[in-house]
This record gives structure tokens, C-alpha cells and sequence, in this order.
């Protein structure tokens, strides 16, 4: 599949098409395949990437990092508090100089705002590593683990369970819209997906031939599932509102016996990760019902969180070639 991305930014998954979303899945698998032989070629080489992060983040920095070393390019960490952005200096200045220096941006924030004037200001390619809104490179990885375990990405039946209106649920129902999925977001009522991205996706779904359904009933939401994927419930910057959100989406809950309801022996559980499903970490200690998914699952034969998170690695490293050469 020869699909040219040169100089394309990727803000939200909106902008691409059916076939380049499926040719960046493509792409990370045959370099997780040169990984496997010793054949990655160092693709990047002389090349320079900011990686700005306003939010915190594990794996989105380190599949940055790991994929630029991997194809020989150099990567440049600027946390909040390292850079004058958002305090003596704008966006647009920034991505001025930024764009002077750097061949490529990667940005982590709050507001999907920035990342669009990042692109707008710096003349380079500029990837969203997560805002409010968005996360395109998580839906990439998703696919792709999906399309490695099932062996194919049509006939998909595929269940968002949780919080329906935050970044992951948008980006992957855009995603589902676009390559033509059956895609169903069950949460409550006051947690559905916004109604004019819901709109949006079923343009897209026309012409992709992709089923969107948004449900607050569970049973009628995952039934036939292969697919059953969950985030946390409060996201960050959202930390206030987690009383309220245990509330509302304990019923949604991740269990075992959710799984079994979906009627496929062989459904399996994503989730993009981190999860509090098992009270060890400072925030589930001090709120015990936050859990969205039971460690039974988690950890049980249906997971594949761990081969999801290693394909943000592949996926990352497959959008900076095809973006940068
Ligand atoms: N899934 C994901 O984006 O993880 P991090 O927040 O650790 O980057
Ligand atoms: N919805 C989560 C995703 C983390 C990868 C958040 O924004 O915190």
C-alpha cells in the first residue's frame, strides 16, 4: 500500500483516511517484525523531536523515545516547568522557535487548541500525544493489537465501556467511524459522547460502512463483543470529579462476568492504560470503589493490555517515519 504522509500532522484521527489509518497499522507491524529479525533500518537519523508534556505520561513518552533511538533520531524532553510556554511565552512564538530547531513536535496537554497552533505555527509535523479531547496514537496501537489478535479489522465488534465523553472514547469511535467497525460506547446518560462528534462519526460511517451505536444499556452494548475496552473513569485534570464518577460508572465496571455476557469465548479486554484494578497505587488506596476493571480480568486469559502498550511503541515509530521521510 503506497500511502504519502510527508509533512502531515496528526492533531486528531478526523484528518485521516480509511486507508492511512490502515496503512500507519500496517506499517507498525512490519517494524515490530524488523524489530523480531534485527532489520530496523535507522530511518531518522540527523533528525531532532520535541516531545512538550503538560500531563504526565509513561508509555506515550517512552514509545517517543524509544521509537526516535530506535530510527536514530534525537529526542528533546520539555516538561511544563522546563520551557516558557504558557508562562512568559505564547504558543505561537513558541512553535516559532520550536519549528526552527526541531524537525518534528510532539505535544501532551489539556487543550486540543494548542496542539492545532503548534501545527499551524511551526512548520513541522506535530503529534498529538493526548489532550482533552484526543488521543490518536492510542487508537493506532489499539487497532493494531486487535488486528494481531483477530487477524483482521472488519466484522469487528467492538464495545467502549466507561466514560464515554473523554479522549480515548472520542478518538476511538473516530477511529471505529473511519475504518468501518461496529462500534458501541455503553455509559450512562450523562456520559455519553458529545452529540455533534456523534453526528460527525456517522458521516464517516456512511461511507466506511462502520455501525455507531451509543447505549447506557450494557446488555444491549456488548452483546456479541470481540473487543471490550475500558479506560479510568476520571482523566487527568479531572481528579474532583472522581466521587461523582464512581458513582455513575460503578455499574460499568469491567468484570468477568461482563465478559462472559458478551456470549464470545475468545472476547478480548483492552484498555489503554494506566488502571486502577487493584488498590496498591496512592489514588485507589484512598478511594476503594475506583476500580474500572476487576483484577481477575486484568490479569486473567482475555487481557492483552500488555501487547497493547508495547504497540504504542510501534505505532508511534511508524506515524514519525511516514510523517518525517
Ligand atoms: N495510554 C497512555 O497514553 O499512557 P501514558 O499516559 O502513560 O502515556
Ligand atoms: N483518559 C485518560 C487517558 C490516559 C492515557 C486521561 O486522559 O487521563
Amino acid at each position: 500500500m503506497i500511502v504519502n504522509l510527508k509533512g502531515r500532522s496528526l492533531l486528531t484521527l478526523k484528518d485521516f483516511s480509511k486507508r492511512e489509518i490502515l496503512y500507519l497499522i500496517e506499517a507498525a507491524l512490519e517494524l515490530k517484525e524488523h524489530k523480531a529479525h534485527g532489520t530496523l533500518q535507522k530511518k531518522l537519523e540527523g533528525k531532532n523531536i520535541a516531545l512538550l508534556f503538560e500531563k504526565s505520561s509513561t508509555r506515550t513518552r517512552c514509545a517517543f523515545v524509544t521509537a526516535a533511538v530506535n530510527e536514530g533520531a534525537h529526542t528533546e524532553y520539555l516538561g511544563k516547568n522546563d520551557i516558557q510556554l504558557g508562562g512568559k511565552e505564547s504558543v505561537e512564538d513558541t512553535a516559532r522557535v520550536l519549528g526552527r530547531m526541531f524537525d518534528a513536535i510532539e505535544f501532551r496537554g489539556f487543550k486540543q487548541k494548542t496542539v492545532e497552533l503548534l501545527a499551524e505555527y511551526s512548520g513541522v509535523p506535530v503529534w498529538n500525544g493526548l489532550t482533552d479531547l484526543y488521543h490518536p496514537t492510542q487508537i493506532l496501537a489499539d487497532f493494531m493489537t486487535v488486528k494481531e489478535e483477530l487477524g483482521t479489522l472488519g466484522n469487528v465488534k467492538f464495545a467502549y465501556v466507561g466514560d464515554g465523553r473523554n479522549n480515548v472514547a472520542n478518538s476511538l469511535m473516530i477511529g471505529a467511524a473511519k475504518i468501518g467497525i461496529d462500534f458501541r460506547v455503553v455509559s450512562p446518560l450523562s456520559l455519553f459522547p458529545d452529540k455533534n462528534l456523534v453526528e460527525e462519526c456517522e458521516v464517516y460511517a456512511k461511507e466506511s460502512g462502520a455501525r455507531i451505536t451509543v447505549t447506557d444499556s450494557i446488555e444491549e452494548g456488548i452483546k456479541d463483543c470481540d473487543v471490550i475496552y475500558t479506560d479510568i473513569w476520571a482523566s487527568m485534570g479531572e481528579e474532583d470529579k472522581i466521587p461523582e464518577r464512581i458513582s455513575l460508572l460503578k455499574p460499568y465496571k469491567i468484570t468477568m462476568n461482563m465478559l462472559k455476557k458478551t456470549g464470545k469465548e475468545d472476547v478480548i479486554f483492552l484498555h489503554c492504560l494506566p488502571s486502577f484494578h487493584n488498590l496498591q497505587t496512592g489514588t485507589a488506596q484512598k478511594y476503594p470503589d475506583i476500580c474500572e476493571v476487576e483484577d481477575e480480568v486484568f490479569e486473567g486469559r482475555f487481557s492483552r493490555v500488555f501487547d497493547q502498550a508495547e504497540n504504542r511503541l510501534w505505532t508511534i515509530e511508524a506515524v514519525m517515519v511516514a510523517t518525517l521521510i
